[in-house]
């Protein structure tokens, strides 16, 4: 699905299903998700707190804490389903082929370990003919790429700021030519101008290492910035996806729309508008479609049937009743956001 060209994803997502077992019951924090990413590509991955942004982005390493669960679907890469394989292939997959970037590199690294040695460590670990001289050396290298003084190479994790941290992931993931990378709010903790260095970096070395890249971010901004194209979820659902330029232009989603106009920057010719009210709780996700209770433009039939993810036009998909029968979108849609 979700064809962007004749191109083979790398990474093919479909149906995943991902449920924490609580005391309280069930949260599906990832339901039915289908998704394909392209090597060299960038996917923004948006939508308010708890929509289950980051529940996707460990499930496709796998990484899926307790009492979480993969619980449905399939995920593909080159061929293969990788929530069939074991533990040991898993974790040579991990690091070597898909990489994970967390908010806090802190609890990636080791506070007892210097820099290098989770270079040599990480690379040796994959590639075992690999001397530690030659390890350093391929570090030394990325650290020239990544803007950090070659010396610092001996430093623990907690003698280097936020950002040079960052970047450091970055570079435990490239020292490995790493085929994918899924950010989870990479710059969340970095204040504004170390964001806006970290960001136009990644801009760089996307291009000089044909990065493919699933981002996961707060802010639309970024994902305006960087992104190639955007999926949105909304309450453990993808609710739309599309080309970035596209959906900025004409968000297809009542969710997209009023996510766009609360932010900021976007649209400056459009006034901004603050979403009402509040994701549901998984526990008891609305019938039909999760966000009627918010939707300006809900009709009877969203609270009672919930609306497939359908390809409204090539690379464009959505899951809204308004244009899965366009009949009665044109006039229902007037009006609300714009
Ligand atoms: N360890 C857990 N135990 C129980 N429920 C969880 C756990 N982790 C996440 N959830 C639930 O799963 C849903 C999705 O959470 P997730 O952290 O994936 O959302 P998110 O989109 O990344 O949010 P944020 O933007 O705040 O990071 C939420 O309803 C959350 O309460
Ligand atoms: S399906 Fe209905 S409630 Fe859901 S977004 Fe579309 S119009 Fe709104
Ligand atoms: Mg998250």
């Amino acid at each position: 699905m979700q064809t962007k060209s004749n191109r083979e994803p790398l990474l093919s997502v479909k149906n995943l299903e991902v449920t924490y077992y609580t005391r309280a019951g069930e949260v599906r924090a990832v339901e039915d998700v289908s998704l394909d990413i392209f090597e060299g590509e960038v996917v923004g991955l948006v939508g308010e707190s708890g929509c289950g942004k980051s529940t996707l982005g460990v499930a496709l390493l796998r990484l899926v804490r307790s009492p979480g669960k993969i619980t449905g679907g399939q995920i593909i890469f080159h061929g293969q389903d990788i929530l069939k394989i074991s533990e040991n292939e898993m974790r040579e997959l991990r690091g070597a082929h898909i990489s994970m970037i967390f908010q806090d590199p802190m609890t990636s690294l080791d506070p007892l370990q210097r820099i290098d040695d989770h270079f040599v460590e990480s690379i040796k670990a994959h590639e075992k003919h690999v001397s530690r001289e030659e390890a350093v050396e391929r570090a030394a290298e990325l650290f020239d790429l990544l803007g950090i003084a070659r010396d610092r190479l001996h430093d623990y994790p907690h003698q280097l700021s936020g950002g040079m941290r960052q970047r450091v992931m970055i570079g435990l993931a490239l020292a490995l030519n790493a085929e994918l990378i899924v950010a989870d709010e990479p710059t969340t903790s970095l204040d504004v101008l170390v964001e806006a260095q970290f960001l136009d970096l990644l801009k760089d070395l996307r291009h000089k290492y044909n990065m493919t890249l699933i981002l996961i971010t707060h802010n639309i901004g970024i994902v305006a910035e960087l992104a190639d194209r955007v999926a949105v979820m909304y309450a453990g659902k993808l609710v739309e996806l599309a080309d970035v330029m596209k959906l900025f232009e004409e968000p297809l989603h009542p969710y997209t729309e009023a996510l766009l106009s609360s932010v900021p920057n976007i649209k400056l010719d459009k006034e901004l508008k603050i979403m009402e009210g509040q994701p549901p709780d998984l526990l008891h996700p609305p019938t039909g479609c999760r966000f009627h209770p918010r939707c300006p433009y809900a009709m009877d039939i969203c609270s009672q049937k919930e609306p497939p993810l359908v390809e409204v036009e090539p690379g464009r998909w959505t899951a809204c009743w308004l244009h899965a029968e366009k009949e009665t979108s044109q006039e229902t849609r007037e009006g609300a956001y714009a």
